[in-house]
């Protein structure tokens, strides 16, 4: 690979965006500080505001309110050519007429820019293109026009790029592939990745810092395990993964936890894993955190522990099986098991209890929808 285009990213900063369209707020007090050199992943399901954050940040799109700041220089009156920002769409629009390398070099003749096609040829070369920089787009795969437009934006050298959902136009495997090689390039570049996807796993993959957006907010931001390992919130909960969450009173209280009451059992969750302590609350906990038993366990209290309950659905999943288990007075609770081919054989219908550690739980600072009504 080609070492010389080596461009150094910049920060960004969202300083209390706003952006309203007729009738619709998109984006509400959006703060955001991304650090120079960082891949950053913007997480959120369709229509959360992430593409509207990105035209916002290239200067495609005007913000209502707020400020929108790059290496410490403010942008937000600028326009969008004069912003040291490149973005790569979904769809990359390649000239058809043209080779890859001409496709590439076409920026920067333009821009009246020396040696061009030296510039291209390098840029080609750090995405893997270089042997086949005569081709024409149509004679490339899916992923390797995707490249070929990875290419057309390194080449300018901006000092933050910006993905929307690049790689959404790509089979699985290649876009597992593609991720790999794109960390890979944001790595040995060093520029600033701003990346937008509502894929998950792509974003905990590849992403140093995670903004999960829900409604043209950020709900929660950090990195990926953090995420993983405390969401805040029920949305995050359940959009980050899968969570099985109880809601119910506090019912019991001491200096390193709180219990709450469901259904007449006790959920519990240490107070430093916990957004709120008191009042009604919701605990949840990863279903591969969780573990049934066919008999009643003899667990201390540094257990949680519900049922009797009945497998209502088991999924075969290839390296894990997924179970379904309605507790009566609790609900449906999912638990994850390993497939190591040891698993007790366990049939639909099975009367299980199930446990966690206390240390598994995680305490939410909002209710899950539907629950604040009743009681
Ligand atoms: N020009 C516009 N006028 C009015 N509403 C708009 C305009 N552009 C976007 N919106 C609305 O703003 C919201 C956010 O749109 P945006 O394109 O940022 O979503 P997104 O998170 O990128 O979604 P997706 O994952 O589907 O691409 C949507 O409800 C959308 O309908
Ligand atoms: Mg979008």
């Amino acid at each position: 690979m080609a070492t010389q285009l080596k461009v150094t990213g910049a920060d960004l900063e969202l300083i209390d965006v706003r952006k309203d369209f007729p009738g619709f707020t998109a984006l509400d007090d959006m703060d955001l500080h991304i650090p120079a050199g960082q891949f950053f992943a913007l997480l959120g399901p369709s229509g959360c505001g992430k593409t509207t954050t990105l035209r916002i940040v290239a200067g495609l799109e005007t913000p209502t309110q707020g400020q929108v700041l790059i290496g410490g220089q403010d942008v937000t009156s600028m326009k969008p050519h004069e912003r040291p920002v490149n973005t790569v769409f979904q769809s990359y629009a390649l000239f058809p007429h043209m080779t890859i390398l001409e496709n590439v070099a076409f920026g920067l003749r333009q821009r009246k820019i020396d040696d061009p096609v030296a510039k291209a040829q390098e840029a080609l070369d750090l995405v893997e293109l270089g042997h086949i920089a005569a081709r024409r787009p149509q004679q490339l795969s899916g992923g390797q026009q995707q490249r070929v437009a990875l290419a057309r934006a390194l080449v300018n050298r901006p000092s933050l790029l910006l993905l929307d959902e690049p790689l959404g136009a790509l089979d699985l495997k290649l876009r597992r592939q593609m991720q790999i090689e794109l960390k890979a390039i944001q790595m040995e570049v060093g520029l600033t990745f701003l990346h937008v996807t509502h894929d998950q796993e792509e974003a905990m993959d590849m992403a140093d810092t995670v903004a999960v957006m829900n409604k043209g907010r950020i709900e929660q931001m950090g990195a990926p395990e953090a995420l993983y390992d405390r969401p805040k919130t029920a949305f995050v909960s359940k959009f980050l993964g899968q969570s099985n969450l109880f809601v119910g009173k506090v019912s019991d209280s001491n200096d390193s936890s709180v219990s709450i009451e469901v259904g007449g059992y006790k959920v519990t969750v240490d107070k430093k894993r916990a957004e709120k302590h008191t009042g009604k609350i919701a605990i949840g906990v990863r279903p591969e955190k969780a573990t049934f038993h066919t008999s009643k366990p003899n667990l201390s209290s540094d257990h949680v522990m519900i049922g009797e309950g009945e497998i209502i659905d088991i999924r075969f999943t290839g390296v894990s099986n997924q179970y379904l288990i309605e507790i009566p007075n609790v609900g449906e609770v999912t638990v994850f098991a390993q497939n190591i081919g040891k698993s007790p054989v366990i049939e639909l219908g099975a009367k299980v209890w199930v446990s966690w550690k206390v240390e598994h739980s995680f305490g939410l600072a909002d209710l899950p929808d539907g629950s604040e009504e009743q009681d």
